[in-house]
Formats: structure tokens, C-alpha cells, sequence
């Protein structure tokens, strides 16, 4: 029999029946999420340096590519963008991938300035003006509470400060560390209900194309677009941030937006909000 590892049981979170629940996962299954581990070890060995250090500027240490790249390690054979692993992102990839999705939406593991991130593709231009009934997902722009249920401003606030922070050409990209216990979010690793090709406005827990965090079963809303808080894990200075909402498990709030850009059709992310990353550092 397959040998099991045991996941970290989470924090108990009223009325989520999947909070406080252990998880097992074998070693054929462990592997298959190589990029958690591997991404792991790369932030730990990092940590003497720093986080900061390995989100320079372009020309700042002579390196600071701004390309997002493919990861799929670990799941060449299943992944959509198996076969594209360390390639560049382009949108084409996504638009592409989204056109098979019946609500507009494809999404994808990537590596960025030595990080790890995840990339979605949401169809808002095409079904912003449609009936929010007919399942198309669209971003939502909305408030936002910290861990606490305090209301901290809403998304607007920041867009207007900087227009980047906006979804550029349907897509969104977030800095992929859960703000639970810091494993790695992704798109559609497994298969639930709050990963199926279905959308519900709103921002709640029902419907899916949510991005999952398999350690404790957090939820995310990519479509969902909001201002958060959180703390430098380092120093304990807290940040607002611009990022997606936490639509459930144990994690505290949402994840960090990385703004982006398009260069011809490759994605490129900005490093212009470093400290909100910093919460695993
Ligand atoms: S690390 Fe616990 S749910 Fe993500």
C-alpha cells in the first residue's frame, strides 16, 4: 500500500464543513504536486536573502525578467500547458483554453521572478454586459473586510490610484502562496465542486472556477476583485493590498494581485508591490 502524508489540519472556521479535517495524500499523489514542494524549497533557500531581493526591478542586478512562465511540473501528462512548461505565457494560450470552458474562463500555474503564481483568463469583455444569470463569468469589483470582518475599502480605491491594477486583457495574475500556511494554490489540481467549470456572481463559495488550495481546502474567487489587508510576516507592518477574496476554508483573506502587462502577446508582470508578498517571507 501506497505510503500516506499527512496534511496539516486547519484551524477550525465556523460553518465550513471542511475546516478542522486531515488530509492524506500518498506519495504518487505528493509528487504529482511537485511544484508545491519545489516552490517550497526555492522560497526556503531564498529566505536568507530575503524575499524582496528576488523581485528587482528589470536592470536592478542584471536579471529581473518580467516574463511569466509555464509551470507544470509534475503534471505534463494533465495539465493543458503540460507541454509548455517553462515556455512563456501568452494570452493566446489562455483565450484559447477559455474558448473550451463553458463559462470563459482558463487558468494556469506559472513561475515569475523566481515565484510562483498563478495566471486566469476570465472572458470579462465579451459577458460584462450580459445577464449574470446565464453563468459567463466577468470580474466583479467590489469591498473588501479583513480577517477580522472589519471593512477595509474597496477595490476601486486602489484602481484608481493605479490603473494597472485593473485586469489587463482579461487576465488577472496572483502571487501564488496561500494566506493560510503558504502552500501554493492551483487551478483546477483537483477535481470538486469548487473547481468545475461553473460561475455564480457574488463572490460566495457556491459555483466554481475557484482556485483551491489542496493542503486545508481554501477557496479563491478569481473573479472577484477586492481591497485587503494583511501583515509583513517579518516585521508585522501591515499592508492594504488589491487581490481576489477568499471565498472559503481557513485561509484569512484573499490573495495578492501582481499587476501585469502584455509585451506583443507574452505576459509580463510588474514589480511594483513587493511587500505584498511578503506575508510568507
Ligand atoms: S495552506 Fe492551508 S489552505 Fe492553503
Amino acid at each position: 500500500m501506497a505510503r500516506e502524508y499527512e496534511l496539516k489540519p486547519a484551524p477550525s472556521v465556523e460553518g465550513d464543513s471542511l475546516a478542522g479535517t486531515t488530509t492524506s495524500v500518498n506519495r504518487r499523489q505528493f509528487l504529482r504536486y511537485g511544484f508545491n514542494t519545489a516552490a517550497g524549497v526555492l522560497t526556503a533557500s531564498l529566505g536568507i536573502l530575503g524575499f524582496a531581493s528576488i523581485l528587482l526591478p528589470p536592470g536592478a542586478t542584471g536579471g529581473g525578467d518580467l516574463a511569466v512562465q509555464f509551470w507544470a511540473k509534475g503534471r505534463e501528462d494533465e495539465a493543458w500547458y503540460g507541454a509548455k512548461h517553462l515556455q512563456p505565457m501568452t494570452k493566446t494560450d489562455f483565450k484559447n483554453e477559455a474558448a473550451l470552458s463553458s463559462t470563459g474562463t482558463s487558468g494556469a500555474s506559472g513561475v515569475w521572478n523566481g515565484v510562483p503564481v498563478v495566471v486566469m483568463y476570465v472572458e470579462h469583455s465579451k459577458n460584462a454586459g450580459t445577464i449574470e444569470s446565464n453563468g459567463k463569468a466577468r470580474f466583479q469589483f467590489t469591498e473588501g473586510i479583513d480577517e477580522t470582518g472589519k471593512y477595509v475599502g474597496h477595490f476601486d480605491d486602489l484602481a484608481e490610484a493605479d490603473p494597472r491594477l485593473m485586469p489587463s486583457e482579461d487576465l488577472v495574475m496572483v502571487f501564488g502562496r496561500c494566506t493560510h500556511l503558504c502552500c501554493i494554490p492551483g487551478w483546477q489540481l483537483v477535481s470538486n465542486s469548487f473547481t468545475e467549470d461553473s460561475w455564480t456572481p457574488g463572490g460566495g463559495d457556491d459555483g466554481g472556477t475557484k482556485l483551491f488550495c489542496i493542503c486545508h481546502s481554501s477557496r479563491f474567487d478569481p473573479t472577484v476583485l477586492e481591497m485587503n489587508t494583511n501583515r509583513n510576516r517579518s516585521n508585522g507592518a501591515t499592508f492594504q493590498y488589491a487581490g481576489i477574496r477568499r471565498s472559503g476554508g481557513p485561509a484569512p483573506v484573499g490573495l495578492p494581485i501582481i499587476p501585469i502587462q502584455l509585451n506583443g502577446d507574452n505576459i509580463e508582470g510588474l514589480p511594483d508591490y513587493v511587500d505584498w508578498y511578503t506575508y510568507c517571507d
